[in-house]
């Protein structure tokens, strides 16, 4: 448990990624607030997993009531709704970190590159919140089906972030869910991990893998 953040919320957790990541950072202790469009939705996804785990602390909000209540907020929503949801919960993000899963796909193509003017989502993001939010990458190249799953996941973590120490509570998180986390320099950086989802899914496909990752070589010496 990091010292700073007790408490997390996910912003469309009710989805593949979200509810993967509510499930391991509940089960890791971490109090979570799944969010949804739609109060129902959310305490219908919460639901779900005390049905499975009855003593887990997870509970189903709106998004903006669950961004606004968190100490940290992660967005998982598709690329295409990126910034309408961010708008949508603004004023709870601020003095905040703000983990960015997204991948910039842009169907059909899904397997080619598609990054944004900006550079890639997480920098779009960060140009839309603004300094009073710290938007922190990472997750890019887990394959949702993993963290729905208890199984180890032999993937790791770039995390990129323009503060180091954002960078560090986070990497505290993926460690929480069982991986490694790698600081991976700033959040410009962002553009290799999520243009990377588009060569993982090419690999799915052409070579029948379920969820390809990607694994940093070499031992850490600091
Ligand atoms: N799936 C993966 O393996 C994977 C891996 C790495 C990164 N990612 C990234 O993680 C993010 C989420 O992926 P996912 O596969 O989990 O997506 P998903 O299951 O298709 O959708 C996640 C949630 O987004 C919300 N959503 C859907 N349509 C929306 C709209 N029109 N406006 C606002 N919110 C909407 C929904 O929540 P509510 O209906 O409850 O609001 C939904 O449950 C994406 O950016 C993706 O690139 C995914």
């Amino acid at each position: 448990m990091t010292d700073t953040v007790k408490s997390i919320a996910i912003l469309g957790g009710t989805g593949d990624l979200g509810g993967g990541l509510a499930r391991q950072w509940s089960r890791a202790g971490y109090q979570i607030l799944i969010g949804s469009r739609t109060l129902e939705k959310g305490q219908a996804a919460a639901k779900a997993l005390l049905d499975e785990f009855p003593d887990l602390n997870v509970t189903g909000h709106e998004n903006l009531e669950a961004a606004t209540a968190a100490d940290l907020v992660v967005l998982t929503v598709p690329f295409e709704h990126q910034l309408s949801t961010l708008e949508t919960v603004k004023p709870g993000l601020i003095g905040k970190i703000l983990i960015d899963v997204t991948v910039p796909l842009v169907p059909p193509k899904v397997g080619t590159v598609q990054l944004p003017e900006s550079g890639s989502a997480a920098v779009q993001a960060q140009n839309f919140l603004g300094d009073e939010v710290q938007v922190v990458s990472a997750f890019q190249n887990v394959g949702a089906m993993h963290l729905q799953e208890d199984h180890s996941i032999e993937c790791d973590v770039l995390v990129t972030g323009n503060k180091r120490a954002a960078r560090d509570t986070v990497i505290e998180l993926v460690k929480a869910v069982g991986l490694k986390g790698w600081h991976a320099g700033p959040l410009a950086n962002a553009a290799a991990a999520e243009a990377l989802t588009s060569v993982l899914i090419t690999i799915n496909r052409h070579h029948g893998v379920e969820g390809s990752g990607i694994v940093i070589t070499g031992e850490p010496t600091k």
